[in-house]
């Protein structure tokens, strides 16, 4: 059985080869680049040289923790130097459009943060900016490089499970909402900028939903004004089905982070172990039970990486190795077009509470 692992493992390996390699400059210094981004880079052996950000005393503590030799005035500074050939961007979606469209202007290959944008209508733009320059351009969904999701695609791929019947992702945590002072006054919150990775996820394995439904609540007391529960349900041709359920605001002190993939001759389970104590976060887990492969039962997949920040590494290298030879990135800016039409479905179901096709 771990003989038949080896493929796995080999497709979802996150290394930078050298030949790819290629300099970057950041634009945000904030939490998610100091404690991800950065640490996911010198693991990979990328060279950052240089960084910005609208408060220059943060990017210049950020530079000199993470020996990164230039501090930019602002970003056109940072564009008129040609050093860096992937400009990773990571600043709150409502800044992001503004700045990507500048950078694009600029004809340099971009990584942007996640959620893309605050609406569709910025999203496509962007995608077209992508287009006109005819840059490479990826956003940071790096949840479809956390290994153990990697390697669960991979085995679906490969028809371990059969046909894909539904997808369950189940989340109950107690998410520390102040970590982001900027997202205490969304109207739009859980799925904006946390279960948009799971749905993100879940349209890799299952395409475009036909039909959505999503059931939405606050708890008393919380710190942000936006949704902080949310169970989004959706209907795929033939009858698949997915599940998301996830709530932030959780009093038991037990964080919980599962998906199961259920097929029609098989099924994978999995967990999140960053959630279970975030940012700090444990080990992730797959198993799978198939009856295609001889797997006897339920057999754990060694998951040797961590979704932070080793699946940061995926997301940038993906974009390098588009720039080097031309391979689709796995999640393209027109893709995460998709992902937003998806997220702006759900709200619209909140909202009216019916149901909503795509
Ligand atoms: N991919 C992931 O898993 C993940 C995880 C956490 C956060 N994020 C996303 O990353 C982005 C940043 O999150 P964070 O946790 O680092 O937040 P943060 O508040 O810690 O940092 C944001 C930084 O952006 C800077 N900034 C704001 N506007 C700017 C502008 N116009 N130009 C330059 N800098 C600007 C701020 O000064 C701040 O330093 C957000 O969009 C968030 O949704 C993604």
């Amino acid at each position: 059985m771990i003989d038949i692992f080896k493929e796995i493992a080999d497709s979802c390996r996150l290394e930078v080869p050298a030949a790819q390699k290629l300099p970057i400059a950041i634009i945000g210094a904030g939490g998610i680049v100091d404690g991800a981004h950065l640490p996911a880079y010198k693991k990979a052996g990328l060279e950052v040289v240089g960084i910005t950000d609208v408060d220059l005393a943060k990017a210049s503590d950020v530079a000199a923790r993470h020996g990164i030799p230039k501090v930019y005035k602002d970003v056109d500074e940072l564009l008129a130097d040609s050093t860096a050939k992937v400009i990773d961007i990571a600043v709150p979606s409502s800044a992001q459009p503004e700045i990507f469209l500048k950078v694009a202007a600029a004809k340099r290959h971009i990584l942007a943060q996640k959620p893309m944008a605050p609406t569709v209508a910025e999203g496509i733009a962007m995608a077209d900016a992508v287009d006109k320059n005819g840059i490479i351009a990826g956003v940071n969904q790096q949840l479809r490089f956390e290994e153990g999701v990697a390697a669960a695609h991979k085995m679906v791929e490969l028809g371990w499970i059969g046909e894909v019947t539904n997808f369950a992702m189940t989340v109950n945590l107690s998410t520390p909402w102040e970590m982001w002072p900027w997202a205490q006054n969304m109207p739009r919150l859980e799925i904006m900028l946390h279960s948009i990775h799971y749905h993100d996820l879940i349209r890799w394995f299952l395409g475009e939903p036909e039909t959505v439904f999503c059931a939405a609540g606050r708890t008393v007391g919380q710190y942000p004004i936006g949704e902080t529960r949310t169970i989004s349900t959706a209907v795929y041709r033939k009858g698949v089905t997915s599940v998301v359920h996830a709530n932030h605001v959780n009093r038991g002190g037990d964080n919980l982070a599962e998906y199961r993939i259920d097929g029609d001759k098989g099924s994978i389970r999995g967990t999140l172990g960053l959630l279970y104590d975030y940012p700090n976060g444990r080990v992730d887990t797959l198993e799978v039970n198939s009856l295609v492969v001889p797997t006897d039962g339920w057999t754990p997949y060694p998951v040797t990486t961590r979704w932070f920040p080793d699946a940061f590494i995926g997301t940038m290298g993906a974009v390098m190795s588009a720039i080097a030879t031309g391979s689709p990135v796995r999640s393209s800016v027109r893709d995460n077009v998709n992902t937003l039409k998806l997220v702006d479905a759900l709200y619209r179901s909140m909202d009216s509470g019916v149901s909503v096709k795509l």
